[in-house]
């Protein structure tokens, strides 16, 4: 039995090193080679040889007047007093766009209201949805009128004149740091999260004011990607061509499904922006390369779930700050994640114990795609001690309104 495990073992060593061997040599011989198993190696080993990327910042830099000229778009709708008179906590972008109105609203009435935030956790935030216009001519009229007409009854639509689409991603992030830049400065932190993204609003404030009572400075967190390959088939709609980027990997950025920065880190990445070509359409990317031009790094938090969908679990929703890929769920979810019960059954050392288990068993599944990591159960996150400060969902409950005020 012993005998034959270690003959198998030296078997699989041979066929590793001669797997290796042919790897590299393809690597070597085949620059165009775009397999993308290859180009993972590729763009891996890429980021950790050179561990560097300074000369993205030589590269990508213009003249001022030339990176005017890319993101020179005007605001069709605007509301420059969001944030004015208030210590706002968190700014909050959601990346939408003009037809996804149900969306918006659904936030609107679950973790993207302000006035829950307010009353429920004694937080400010400000929820601000950017968006250009409608991709299609023909029908960007009528789409403009609807979207006015939204925006007279929520005043929360932030708008450029560019046509909304996947291509047109960067210039919408850059909407949302000059904006900030220019009437929220003084927000402590700033999240930019798709539409259809899940935000775990309370055990996000609670994680932001921890950072704040710490007084942290450079802070980018959220889900990393660290030397991801530009995508070079054409089909894919992250295809990339070598003229737009030219290296074997990216920039370590966040997955722009849901991340922040701290107050800090939006001037720094305002102020890289004025001076670099923006024209590189995956706008995560691009993040990355302002960051990078500024000596700004992003970090992990394993609760930040980039792609991936988290499981439906009360033991999850106590740690959970994204989740991707909901839409039709979102009330629904909003009410089981913010429920009395969650902090209940996660509360206390068996809580706590029970709780550690069941994420174990619900993330650690072989084959599993990850939304968090298999080592989160037993992270907490960042020193993060479970419900040390316990969340006040009491306002509302006791007005025996429940937890959701409602703005439809
Ligand atoms: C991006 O927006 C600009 C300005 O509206 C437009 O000319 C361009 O076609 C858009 N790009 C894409 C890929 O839609
Ligand atoms: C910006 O980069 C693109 C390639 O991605 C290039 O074609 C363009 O000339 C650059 N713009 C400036 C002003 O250098
Ligand atoms: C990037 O370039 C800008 C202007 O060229 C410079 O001010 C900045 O210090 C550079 N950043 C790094 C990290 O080298």
């Amino acid at each position: 039995m012993f005998m034959n495990f270690r003959r198998i073992r030296k078997c699989q060593y041979v066929q590793l090193a001669t797997t290796c061997f042919v790897l590299s040599v393809v690597m070597l011989c085949w620059e165009e080679l775009d397999n993308s198993v290859v180009s993972h190696m590729k763009s891996y080993s890429y980021r950790y040889l050179i561990n560097s990327y300074d000369f993205l910042n030589k590269s990508f830099t213009v003249s001022q007047q030339e990176a005017d000229i890319l993101r020179g778009h005007r605001y069709l709708i605007n509301h420059k007093d969001k944030c004015a008179g208030a210590d706002v906590l968190l700014l909050l972008f959601v990346k939408t766009s003009p037809g996804n109105s149900e969306r918006r609203r659904a936030i609107r009435s679950t973790w993207g209201n302000e006035i829950y935030a307010r009353q429920n956790l004694g937080a400010e935030i400000r929820v601000v949805f950017a968006l250009g216009v409608h991709p299609n001519p023909g029908m960007r009229e009528a789409a403009q009128q609807v979207l006015l007409e939204e925006d007279r009854r929520y005043g929360d639509l932030v708008q450029r004149d560019f046509a909304d689409t996947f291509h047109n991603l960067t210039i919408k992030l850059l909407l949302q740091f000059h904006w900030t830049h220019d009437h929220c400065p003084h927000a402590h932190f700033v999240m930019s999260a798709d539409d259809d993204v899940f935000v775990h609003v309370p055990n996000l404030v609670r994680y932001l004011r921890e950072m704040d009572r710490e007084g942290v400075r450079g802070l980018w967190v959220g889900r990393v990607h660290r030397g991801a390959p530009p995508i070079r088939r054409r089909d894919s709609k992250y295809y990339v061509p070598y003229e737009m980027y030219r290296w074997s990997s990216y920039p370590d950025y966040t997955a722009g499904a849901g991340y922040v920065v701290s107050g800090d880190v939006a001037s720094k990445v305002y102020r890289a922006s004025l001076t670099l070509n923006s024209t590189l359409y995956i706008d995560d990317v691009f993040m990355g390369i302002c960051a990078n031009a500024m000596g700004v790094s992003p970090q992990e938090h394993v609760f930040f779930s980039g792609e991936g969908k988290a499981p439906y679990h009360p033991c999850i929703y106590s740690k959970m700050i994204t989740s991707h890929g909901h839409v039709d769920d979102i009330r629904d979810l909003w009410k089981a994640a913010t429920s009395r019960e969650v902090q209940d059954i996660s509360s206390g050392l068996l809580g706590s114990l029970y709780c550690k288990a069941v994420r174990a068993a619900l993330l650690c599944k072989p084959y599993y795609v990850d939304t968090y990591p298999c080592k989160s159960p037993s992270a907490d996150c960042l020193g993060e001690p479970e419900f040390s400060e316990p969340l006040r969902f009491g306002a509302v409950d006791r007005a025996g309104n429940g937890n959701q005020p409602s703005l439809e």
